[in-house]
């Protein structure tokens, strides 16, 4: 090991005994009140943000299942609020506000009602200040740190009847063998790393999730081999930065190497993962995409922006033409492959120059999608106190003319799939709907076509007869 390498290590057993003696605690305490109420304690959670959020709400979810709560969908029913929250932008955090300021009536009406907010948001001092002042019905206020202490801190709260507040600044550590409860049945979200050393000038997400941690690929290993024995077909492994994985573990371990270990795992279908930084999008990990059966051809590889000064002063670490190159790469070595991207309009300093070499990269990368952005200025990072800001107009201008170009790239790569066979993993009912299923491709392309129950889980060929910009249609091959 090198000097000076930071090693992940994982919360002690006895802390997280501790915490299950909590949650039997809880489960005693709740049983009691089921008994003379006629009915168990329900929860309801709400997650702002992205993916890896989602995944942590599963496992404050099963936490709260193991303590006795039952699911409630309806968030005026519940005994328990939490607010998984996040903060990449500042229309997120509104969001958050809003919902918080509604809960105070319901709190007026159900004093015994228990109000948690959580996650990256809870990490800005400031932001817990306000809440602490301004939303003084919230009863406990956690980080993304120490998740994992929700029975300890649900338990003050229950035996004291007051605030509880506990964010720590930062971890070296992971939970493991918490209970986790998820959603869905055939597809499951695998946390494989934890934090971000990027520090990309415009984002918050290394301030508020700490320093990059990986978990041990035996852990990783278990967990997928778990949900192939439930009946998971498909995971999508999650990081901010997947290609970094490994980088603190004692030993020779690279993401390239994890996807190949977890290709192995019988019972699973697909393997999607998410995110890669171009920077290191390593060669292997190209090959090993290729090679193994289960890893889809799909790579979601943002960008950001198309050009190298503003890619410079983002801190992105790579230049419009290595970004392109490595395109070329993918494509030479996956042909089949579907490429998605996330692009901000309207970074600092940004010209109408340097915006035309966005439109063009997208031109000719020929993403399937894009998640577009308009800027969003954060407190405390580099970006933030960039004195050329750029105007909200010129920023809307911009996004449409981006998002007329990369709808037009879609719906052409789209077309070529028209009359086309193409393999569907089935989810489910599409929404409002009692005959029409949906799935996605390999490609991670959304497909509709009209099925029936048994065929959920399965992977089956559709022929792609319509085409829509964001999904497409078709009917079943028998
Ligand atoms: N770790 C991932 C994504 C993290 S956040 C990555 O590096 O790609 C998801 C997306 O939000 C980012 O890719 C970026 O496009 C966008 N984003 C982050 N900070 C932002 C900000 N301050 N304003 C607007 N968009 C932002
Ligand atoms: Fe944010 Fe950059 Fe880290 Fe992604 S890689 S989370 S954009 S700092
Ligand atoms: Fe938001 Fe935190 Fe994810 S800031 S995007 S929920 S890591």
């Amino acid at each position: 090991m090198s000097e000076g390498k930071r090693v992940t290590t994982k919360v002690s057993a006895e802390e997280i005994n501790r915490q299950y003696k909590y949650i039997e605690d809880i489960k005693q305490y709740n049983q009691d009140i089921a008994m003379k109420a006629g009915k168990a304690a329900r929860y309801s959670i709400e997650t702002f943000g992205c993916q890896m959020n989602e995944n942590d709400s599963e496992r404050l979810a099963g936490m709260l299942c193991e303590m006795g709560y039952s699911e409630c969908e309806v968030r005026s029913d519940s005994d328990l609020i939490i607010f998984n929250t996040c903060c990449v932008r500042e229309n997120a955090e509104q969001k958050v506000y809003g919902h918080l300021g509604a809960l105070k009536r319901l709190k007026d009406t159900n004093s015994k009602l228990i109000i948690a907010v959580c996650g990256c948001m809870m990490q800005q001092p400031e932001v817990v200040a306000h809440i602490t002042k301004t939303y003084r019905h919230v009863d406990i206020i956690f980080g993304t740190h120490n998740l994992y202490k929700l029975p300890e801190l649900l338990n003050t709260v229950i035996t004291t009847g007051k605030t509880v507040t506990d964010v720590w600044d930062s971890t070296g550590s992971i939970a493991e063998n918490m209970p986790i409860s998820r959603k869905e049945k055939i597809k499951a979200w695998v946390t494989v790393m934890y934090g971000c050393n990027n520090f990309c000038s415009y984002c918050i997400v290394p301030y508020v999730r700490g320093r990059e941690r990986s978990r041990s690929l035996d852990e990783i290993r278990k967990e997928v081999g778990e949900l192939a024995k439930e009946g998971c077909k498909e995971i999508t492994l999650l990081g901010q930065n997947v290609n970094s994985y490994g980088k603190d573990l004692e030993g020779d371990f690279t993401f390239a190497r994890l996807l190949r270990e977890l290709d192995k795992i019988e019972g699973i279908e697909r393997i999607r993962f998410m995110t890669s930084h171009p920077k290191d999008l390593s060669e292997d990990l190209i090959y090993a995409i290729r090679d193994c059966s289960k890893v889809c051809e799909h790579l979601h590889l943002p960008v950001q922006s198309g050009s190298s000064k503003i890619l410079e002063d983002m801190n992105r670490k790579y230049t419009k033409e290595k970004y392109l190159g490595l395109i070329d790469k993918v494509k030479e070595q996956i042909p089949d492959i579907g490429l998605t991207t996330d692009i901000i309009v309207g970074f600092p300093g940004e010209s109408e120059e340097d915006f035309r070499e966005t439109l063009e990269v997208v031109s000719k990368a020929e993403y399937d999608m894009a998640y577009t952005f308009l800027y969003s200025k954060r407190t405390g990072t580099p970006a933030a106190k960039n004195p050329n800001q750029v105007s909200e107009d010129v920023m809307k201008d911009r996004f449409e003319r981006l998002l007329e170009l990369q709808n037009s790239i879609s719906l052409r790569i789209n077309n070529n799939l028209l009359g086309e066979e193409v393999e569907v993993l089935v989810e489910g009912l599409s929404k409002n709907s009692d005959t029409t299923y949906t799935g996605r491709t390999r490609q991670n392309k959304i497909v509709n076509f009209k099925g029936s129950p048994d065929l959920v889980g399965k992977l089956v060929k559709v022929k792609v007869d319509t085409i829509q910009t964001w999904s497409l249609k078709g009917r079943l091959v028998q």
